[in-house]
C-alpha cells in the first residue's frame, strides 16, 4: 500500500541491465505507482521508449525538447512532481555526472532540480564497479545524501563473476515500499526548525549567549531536507554549514529576530521543530557604545524577558499543524518536560537530561527521550546527533507509529 499513488521518476542509463527496468515499472505500477521514465540517449540503445512508455502508460522523456513542436520538458517540474527518484541502471558514466553536477543530459538536469529522495542501482562490469573512481563516485553521492543500493554479486553480461549486477527488481520495489511505509516521505511538507542559541546584545562588542553548537537543529533539518520536505532553518549565530539543497537557511542573532522570522513562516508550515537554545532574558537596554570599567562598584545588567516563540506559535497553531519542542533538563526531568509540553502545545517533547553523558549542548552525541501528549513514551540510546534525528523524525512522521500524534497529521 505504501507505493499507491506515489510519483516516481525513474532514470535509465546505458546498461545491459536496462532490461530489468520494464519488470520495475511493471512493479511499480502494480503497486498504484505513478511512474515517469526518463532516459539517456545511451539508455535508448539498450531498450526502447516504446517498451518503456507502454508499461508506464506515460511518453518516455529523454531529450530537453520535444523533436516535433520543439516544446521544453522542464526538469524542474518533474522535481517537484516526484516523491521519489531512482536510476536503475546507473551506469559509472551517470554516477560520475551525479556526483560531479555534470548536466549534459536530461536525467542529470532532473537530478539537479529534485526535491525527492533520490535513490541509485549501479550496474556495470566488476572492474568498474570496484574502479576507484567509481567508488568515489558512490561515496560522493552517499555523502550528497543519495542511497545507493549495493549491486550484487554474481554472472556479468561479460560473462565475469563479480559484483556488479543490479539489484533485482523485486528487492528493489520491496525496499522503496519500506521506505515509505516508514514515514521517509516529507515530500510536499514544509517543517520549521528553529536551532542554536541567541545572542542578546549589552553592547557593540559583547552579548549574553548559552553554549548550544546548533548540532542537532542542523541534523535535523539536513534529515528533513534528505527526506524531501521543504526545510525552512532559522538559526541563531553558528558557524555550522547547511548544506541541502532543500533547506532554506534563515541568520537570525537576537530572540526577537527568531521570534519575528518565525512568526512570519510559522502559518503555511505543515510542522514546526524547536530546538533552539532561546536567551530567555535580554538587556533592556543596549549601550550604543562600549561599556567602560568605572572602578571597583558592582555593575548591574537590567534584563526584561524575551518573547517564547514555541509558546507563542503553538498558541496560534491550526489542527494538523504538529510541533515537537526540546527540554533540557537537570532535574526532575519527566514532569518539567511533560509541564513544558502543556504549556507550550507541543505533540511531541524530546527531553534530554544533564546528568547524561553525552547528552547535550556542543557535543557530537546525544541520548534522548521522546514524550508524546498521550504518555506515551519512547527513551533512545546515547547515538550521533545525526541518528538521533532520524529517530525524531521516524517517531514523529511514521504512520506506523501507535502513538495519538498521529491523528494531528496528515500523512499521505
Ligand atoms: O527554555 P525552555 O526549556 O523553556 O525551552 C523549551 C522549548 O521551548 C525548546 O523547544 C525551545 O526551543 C523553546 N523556546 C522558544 N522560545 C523561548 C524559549 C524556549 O521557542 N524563548
Amino acid at each position: 500500500m505504501s507505493l499507491q499513488g506515489k510519483h516516481i521518476v525513474l532514470g535509465i542509463t546505458g546498461s545491459i541491465a536496462a532490461y530489468k527496468s520494464a519488470v520495475l515499472i511493471r512493479l511499480l505500477v502494480k503497486k498504484g505507482a505513478e511512474v515517469q521514465v526518463v532516459i539517456t540517449p545511451a539508455g535508448k540503445e539498450f531498450i526502447t521508449p516504446v517498451t518503456l512508455s507502454a508499461l508506464s502508460g506515460r511518453p518516455v522523456i529523454s531529450e530537453f525538447f520535444a523533436a516535433g513542436n520543439g516544446s521544453w520538458h522542464s526538469h524542474v517540474e518533474l522535481g517537484l512532481w516526484a516523491n521519489l527518484m531512482i536510476v536503475a541502471p546507473a551506469t559509472a558514466a551517470t554516477i560520475g555526472k551525479m556526483a560531479n553536477g555534470i548536466a549534459d543530459n536530461m536525467l542529470i538536469t532532473t537530478y539537479l532540480s529534485m526535491k525527492a529522495p533520490v535513490f541509485v542501482a549501479p550496474a556495470m562490469d566488476l572492474d568498474r564497479y570496484r574502479h576507484i573512481s567509481t567508488q568515489r563516485n558512490i561515496e560522493k553521492l552517499k555523502s550528497d545524501g543519495v542511497q545507493v543500493i549495493d549491486a550484487a554479486e554474481g554472472e556479468l553480461a561479460s560473462h565475469l563473476e563479480g559484483k556488479g549486477r543490479m539489484e533485482e527488481p523485486e528487492n528493489i520495489v520491496s525496499l522503496l515500499e519500506r521506505f515509505f511505509a516508514a514515514g521517509n516521505d516529507l515530500c510536499k511538507k514544509k517543517i520549521l526548525i528553529t536551532a542554536g542559541p541567541t545572542y542578546e546584545r549589552i553592547d557593540p562588542v559583547r552579548f549574553i549567549g548559552n553554549f548550544s553548537s546548533g548540532k542537532m537543529g542542523f541534523a535535523l533539518a539536513e534529515e528533513c531536507a534528505s527526506r524531501g520536505a521543504e526545510t525552512i532553518l532559522i538559526t541563531g549565530p553558528t558557524a555550522l554549514p547547511a548544506t541541502h539543497p532543500n533547506i532554506r537557511r534563515v541568520d537570525v542573532e537576537s530572540a526577537n529576530e527568531m521570534y519575528d522570522a518565525a512568526l512570519k513562516i510559522f502559518p503555511q508550515t505543515d510542522a514546526a521543530i524547536f530546538s533552539a537554545a532561546v536567551a530567555d532574558y535580554r538587556p533592556e537596554q543596549m549601550s550604543g557604545e562600549k561599556i567602560k570599567r568605572s572602578g571597583k562598584e558592582k555593575f548591574a545588567l537590567s534584563l526584561i524577558p524575551n518573547p517564547d516563540i514555541a509558546a507563542s506559535l503553538g498558541k496560534i497553531k491550526k489542527p494538523g499543524q504538529l510541533t515537537v519542542g526540546f527540554a533540557l533538563e537537570t532535574n526532575n526531568e519527566e514532569s518539567n518536560a511533560m509541564k513544558k509540553m502543556e504549556e507550550k502545545n507541543f505533540d511531541c517533547i524530546v527531553l534530554n537530561s544533564l546528568n547524561d553523558k553525552g547528552a547535550g549542548f556542543g557535543h557530537d552525541t546525544n541520548k534522548i527521550t521522546l514524550l508524546f501528549r498521550d504518555g506515551g513514551k519512547q527513551p533512545y540510546t546515547l547515538k550521533s546527533k545525526g541518528e538521533a534525528a532520524k529517530d525524531i523524525i521516524d517517531a514523529v512522521f511514521s504512520p506506523t507509529l501507535s502513538y495519538p500524534i498521529r491523528s494531528n497529521i496528515k500523512i499521505p
